[in-house]
């Protein structure tokens, strides 16, 4: 299982290479990489990113339902991964004290912050209708797709 999971994410982090080495630009890869994730990990509802801009998160690419917009830091799980700057995996969202649903179908979530000059600048969000989705398996993996992003993302308008 273990072995499996590990073959899943070596798959998905080469064809994430592809993306950001064919496009860094932060709107192309997002996008692209937000549409990988749905297409290759099952159980998901929602896959993306929200931005820190003019002090708090804003959506951006996502694959997924329409999502809140702004979420302020130390909101709901995103809030609470930027406050914290660690990974933070909620293996029941009704659980967590201000869970902010954007999808009423979600059921488990985990959030991922992303550097810029060694300070959050974003996080990957995904969420499942599943309970207990992510694994720390599936924490491993995402967390070595993030360092990919970090290293290879540019982020500027142009
Ligand atoms: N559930 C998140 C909000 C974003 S949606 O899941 C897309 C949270 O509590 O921060």
């Amino acid at each position: 299982m273990y072995k499996r999971q590990m073959m899943k994410y070596e798959l998905l982090i080469e064809q994430a290479k592809g993306i950001l080495d064919a496009e860094p630009w932060y709107v192309s890869a997002f996008s692209n990489l937000s549409s990988l994730i749905m297409a290759t990990l099952p159980d998901l509802n929602w896959a993306g990113f929200y931005l820190l801009r003019n002090g708090e998160l804003t959506v951006g690419p996502f694959q997924g339902k329409p999502a809140c917009i702004h979420i302020a830091p130390g909101k709901g799980v995103c809030g609470a991964a930027v406050v914290r700057d660690e990974v933070v995996a909620v293996p029941d969202v009704h659980q967590f004290p201000g869970h902010i649903a954007c999808d009423s179908a979600s059921e488990s979530e985990i959030v991922i912050p992303i550097h810029a000059d060694g300070r959050v600048a974003a996080v990957l969000d995904i969420d499942s209708p599943v309970k207990n989705r992510f694994s720390p398996e599936d924490q491993e993996g995402l967390e070595a797709l993030v360092r990919l992003i970090e290293e290879k993302m540019i982020c500027s308008e142009h």
